[in-house]
């Protein structure tokens, strides 16, 4: 028995979710059907519970084999204090199943190179990298305090990270690096930060264990500009949670299609969470516009990583590779001479090429 929580999420998000769901119902074992559990997390959660996420949906989370996710938030909770947002819950989430590493791929579809802001002159050298994100620690987890300091407010968010944090994270990095390429950067500040000194103190220990993999260091506004500048020269970039969460948005955009890239966070257990990188898109919600593909390909993924089912993510990949062949787009990939598609029809699509 495969348990998959199903967490809906805000906007225009259970729209993605219902073709991923239609995606796995399709390819599930017959025998063996997958079981699913509808979790709140994010929006959903604040309008029922006055909580992102409250314990029971944890615990629910918990018990899964996997959770796939949609995206969550918008412009309806924006007001609310920090503890109470969409967002929280997220962060909670990540920090409940406690997942470490965040893996987001930067990948140029070929179907859709026209589509990059960069030019053809460097696209053409070929955008395939990824973004090893630590997701549980530093600034986003540190202490937080505001407070009256002199007459005025004061705000500090600390940024911790301990010896075995980084390791761990560290280590995926080079295991990561092992299976693709063999080329790792891990991005950081050490010119300012002492959290980055740490950082190149355990890695300079770690890479004596990878000798086959080219091990480098850059710092993070130098990445920022070598990503527009020459992305072909990325393997793999294993950095620390709020770098990484900026230059993965910078990444995603390069390739010109958001909408189609999905990503993992695994930790210590087999139990990951599955998501697109895109977010909620809330100003196109209920209007069947929305591009189901990032979120089916984390279904994908989660096939592949937390379900040992390697075959049917990969049929469930091939699927979209013809579909992008067959010119089906839905708007935000839409070029002339492509046949304009919903989200429905692109499911529709998908499922008829499975
Ligand atoms: C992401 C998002 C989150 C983050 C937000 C929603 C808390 O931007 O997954 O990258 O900053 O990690
Ligand atoms: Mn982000």
């Amino acid at each position: 028995m495969k348990k998959i929580g199903l967490i809906w999420g805000d906007g225009s998000s259970p729209e993605i979710m219902a073709q991923a769901k239609r995606v796995l119902d399709a390819i599930q074992d017959p025998v063996d059907p997958f079981v699913y559990t509808d979790i709140a997390m994010g929006g959903e959660a604040v309008d029922k519970y006055g909580d992102p996420l409250p314990q029971h949906e944890l615990d629910k989370a918990l018990a899964q084999d996997s959770v796939l996710l949609g995206a969550i938030g918008g412009p309806k909770w924006e007001g609310l204090p920090g503890p109470q947002r969409p967002e929280k819950g997220l962060l909670r989430l990540r920090e409940g199943m406690e997942l470490f590493a965040n893996d987001r791929p930067a990948k140029i579809w070929p179907q859709l190179a026209d589509a990059s802001p960069l030019k053809k002159e460097i696209t053409d050298k070929g955008i395939d990298f990824v973004i090893v994100r630590e997701l549980i620690g530093g600034a986003y987890f540190g202490k937080k305090e505001t407070k009256e300091v002199n007459g005025e407010l004061v705000a500090v968010d600390e940024m911790p990270y301990s010896e075995h944090e980084i390791e761990r994270i560290g280590r995926i990095g080079f295991e990561t690096a092992r299976k693709r390429r063999k080329k790792l950067v891990m991005v950081d500040k050490h010119n300012v930060l002492d959290t980055s000194r740490l950082w190149v103190k355990v890695f300079d220990r770690l890479k004596e264990e990878y000798p086959d993999v080219e091990y480098s260091t850059m710092f993070v506004d130098n990445a920022a500009m070598q990503i527009v500048k020459d992305p072909s020269q990325f393997d793999v970039i294993v950095t620390e949670n709020l770098f990484g969460d900026i230059l993965s948005d910078e990444a995603s955009q390069i390739t010109g299609s958001i909408g189609m890239i999905p990503s993992s966070s695994r930790g210590k257990t087999k139990n990951g969470l599955y998501e697109p990188i895109h977010g909620s898109a809330p100003d196109i919600a209920g209007q069947d516009k929305v591009n189901p593909i990032a979120c089916i390909l984390s279904a994908a993924l989660m096939l592949r990583y937390g379900l040992d089912m390697e075959e049917e993510a990969a049929r469930i990949e091939q699927a979209v590779e013809k579909v992008l062949d067959q010119g089906y787009r839905t708007a935000d990939i839409w070029t002339e001479g492509t046949t304009l598609v919903g989200t429905k029809e692109m499911g529709d699509r998908i499922l008829e090429n499975l």
